[in-house]
């Protein structure tokens, strides 16, 4: 039976994109954007452009304003305490280089950081390397059968000397929620600090971090319907006044001369330079769109097509899901047939989907594999998208096999 998305309509390049021939299945990548949004920049640069947190004249306060009450929509979204605990960065990577230079002075050689086997590069490699400079051990949390964080051997592993625990709360590649509140709480009992990814995660119904219970959250924008450019840090507001200062410059200083300065808090203090304004004002605008909708009918429309997804992959011979996905997504690999020659018969038929290792190269090898396909949702898409790409599918698979 056919679904339609009830927000289809709302993002101009869905349209474009079906006009060129495009089924868009890439989400989990980055998200298409609503009008609401392609407004607000066009607003923003079209009614003048100014600097934030600088100037005394009209477009700047202006400008300023719009930009802070982003950062108070992003508290909501969060349901952050206080706005002064949102750090705007340049993406959850950023946001995620942040911590680990931030964090460097608080441990001593032979302390310990824990991570999962999941995690994608951006929650991986800055802590790989901060390790490596600081002769740290890097304790990387086995997962069970499901793709889920072993919670028995993870407690186990994470200890008295375990300063840092940094989780992804849902996979890009395995589409499954980790267990976060036991594990988080457990290294908090520790003494340890806790970082979430929230990349994916945030785009699908829990980003409460005060129910989760972390110090730290990252998220980037463009995965949430916003504009690229700009990403989140929320912190607790004792765990952002532990980090040392990372990027030197403008608006970040309190206090400056030739041989010596005094630096700002958080969040000001971790925002040096000209910060992207219009992505942060756009990044608002996609909250107040996200906030609008009814929570519960986007919800069973994600879980109405990832059923409709799963069924499909499962019911064709010779696909292997990798791990229980249960929401957004769906990765896999085909027997006999390698990912890159499936993905180069999709993208010939316009199914536009990812394939390779995901930016997780360590759980694909872990998996034995090099690659795999993977089919992401969004609110716009609806089941005739999913029936062109099964169409498709079906066309290349007999072709190759
Ligand atoms: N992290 C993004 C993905 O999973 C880019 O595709």
């Amino acid at each position: 039976m056919f679904q339609p998305s009830p927000w289809r309509a709302d993002f101009p390049a869905i349209d474009a994109l079906q006009r060129q021939h495009q089924t868009y299945l890439d989400s989990a990548a980055t998200t298409q954007k609503p009008q609401i949004l392609l407004d607000a920049l066009s607003h923003y640069y079209g009614h003048g452009a100014a600097n934030v947190h600088r100037a005394q004249h009209l477009p700047g306060a202006l400008a300023t304003q719009a930009f802070e009450r982003s950062r108070e929509k992003v508290a909501g979204w969060l349901n952050a305490v206080d706005s002064q605990q949102i750090v705007f960065t340049h993406g959850a990577t950023s946001a995620l280089n942040l911590l680990a230079y931030g964090l460097e002075p608080l441990f001593e050689a032979g302390d310990e950081i824990a991570i999962s086997a999941l995690e994608h590069h951006a929650n991986l490699l800055p802590w790989q390397q901060l390790a490596q400079r600081r002769g740290l051990k890097l304790v990387v949390l086995p997962l069970d059968s499901r793709g889920l964080i072993d919670l028995n051997i993870a407690l186990q592993l994470i200890g008295p000397r375990t300063r840092v625990l940094a989780v992804s709360q849902l996979s890009n590649v395995l589409g499954a929620w980790q267990p976060l509140e036991p594990l988080l709480a457990h290294a908090q009992a520790q003494g340890a600090l806790t970082v979430v990814d929230g990349a994916q995660g945030v785009v699908h119904g829990r980003h409460d971090v005060r129910q989760l219970g972390c110090d730290f959250y990252v998220f980037s924008s463009h995965k949430l319907y916003g504009p690229d450019g700009v990403g989140v840090l929320y912190g607790r507001s004792e765990a952002l006044a532990r980090l040392r200062h990372w990027q030197f410059g403008g608006e970040m200083v309190q206090i400056a001369d030739y041989h010596s300065a005094s630096f700002r808090p958080a969040p000001l203090g971790f925002e040096a330079g000209t910060p992207p304004i219009a992505s942060v004002i756009g990044l608002g605008a996609s909250l107040d769109y996200l906030a609008g909708l009814d929570a519960h009918a986007v919800a069973e429309h994600e879980a109405g097509l990832h059923r409709h997804l799963l069924r499909g992959l499962n019911d064709r011979e010779g696909i292997r899901l990798l791990g229980q996905p249960q929401l957004a997504l769906a990765s896999f690999v085909v027997d006999g047939v390698h990912n890159a020659d499936l993905a180069h018969m999709l993208t010939e038929q316009g199914i536009a989907v990812r394939a390779g290792h995901h930016c997780a190269m360590p759980l694909l090898k872990s998996l034995g594999l090099d690659g795999a396909i993977r089919v992401s949702l969004g609110l716009y898409n609806d089941s005739d998208d999913l029936q062109r790409f099964f169409e498709a599918l079906d066309q290349a698979l007999e072709l190759l096999r």
